[in-house]
């Protein structure tokens, strides 16, 4: 092969690479806990977020309830949300799960002034 040939080869292969790695790259919430999702799941690197929110408290999201108390200190982290949060609102689940999530992520964001609010800037196309 011609230098010039197998220089753009190489350009080509590079970008099929990082092409590869930056869909790879995007970590979301999956949406199965909702019965038809409407929309691509939220995009959320758990761990790289917490860093950079600085937020070292799970129980900031991962609160845990006993009798309708919030308990101090503990956390529910092996649990997903959709364990104590239903789909629709009822005297036993006073916030749907979507409404968890909503209220959770995008209220920090406006309170902090950082972070997505706007619908298209969570759930990104895929
Ligand atoms: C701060 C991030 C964030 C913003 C902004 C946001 N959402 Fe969500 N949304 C989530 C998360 C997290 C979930 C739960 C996990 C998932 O489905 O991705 C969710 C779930 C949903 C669901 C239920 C699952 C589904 O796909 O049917 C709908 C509907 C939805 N959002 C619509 C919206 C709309 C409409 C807006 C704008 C008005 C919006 N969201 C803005 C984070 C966000
Ligand atoms: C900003 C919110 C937030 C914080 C802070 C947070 N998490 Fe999470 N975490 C989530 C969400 C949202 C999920 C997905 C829950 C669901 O699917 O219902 C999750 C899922 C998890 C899971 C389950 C993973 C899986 O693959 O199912 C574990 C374990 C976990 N978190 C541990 C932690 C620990 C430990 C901390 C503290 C060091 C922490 N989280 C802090 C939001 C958070
Ligand atoms: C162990 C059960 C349990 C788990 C797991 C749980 N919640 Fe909750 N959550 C509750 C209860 C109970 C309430 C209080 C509802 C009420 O006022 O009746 C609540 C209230 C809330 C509220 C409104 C009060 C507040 O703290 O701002 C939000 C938002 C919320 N949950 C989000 C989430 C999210 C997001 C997750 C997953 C990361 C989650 N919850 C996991 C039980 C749970
Ligand atoms: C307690 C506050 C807080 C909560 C709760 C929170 N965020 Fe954030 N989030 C932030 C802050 C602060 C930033 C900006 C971080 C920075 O400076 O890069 C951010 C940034 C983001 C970004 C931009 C990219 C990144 O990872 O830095 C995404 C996407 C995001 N949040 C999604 C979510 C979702 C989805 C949830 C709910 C599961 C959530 N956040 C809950 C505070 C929060």
């Amino acid at each position: 092969m011609k230098p010039k040939i197998i220089l753009y080869t190489l350009i080509l292969l590079a970008a099929i690479v990082c092409t590869a790695f930056s869909v790879q790259e995007v970590e979301r919430l999956s949406p199965d806990s909702f019965e038809n999702p409407r929309r691509p799941g939220a995009v959320f690197a758990h761990d790289d977020h917490n860093e950079a929110a600085e937020i070292d408290d799970c129980a900031v999201c991962h609160h845990l309830y006993e009798d309708g108390k919030l308990l101090e200190d503990e956390s529910s982290e092996d649990s997903p949300c959709s364990e104590c949060h239903a789909l629709s609102a009822g005297p036993e689940n006073k916030i749907s799960l979507a409404n968890a999530f909503h209220k959770r992520c995008r209220d920090c964001h406006f309170d902090a002034g950082k972070g997505p609010v706007l619908c298209g800037q969570c759930h990104k196309k895929e």
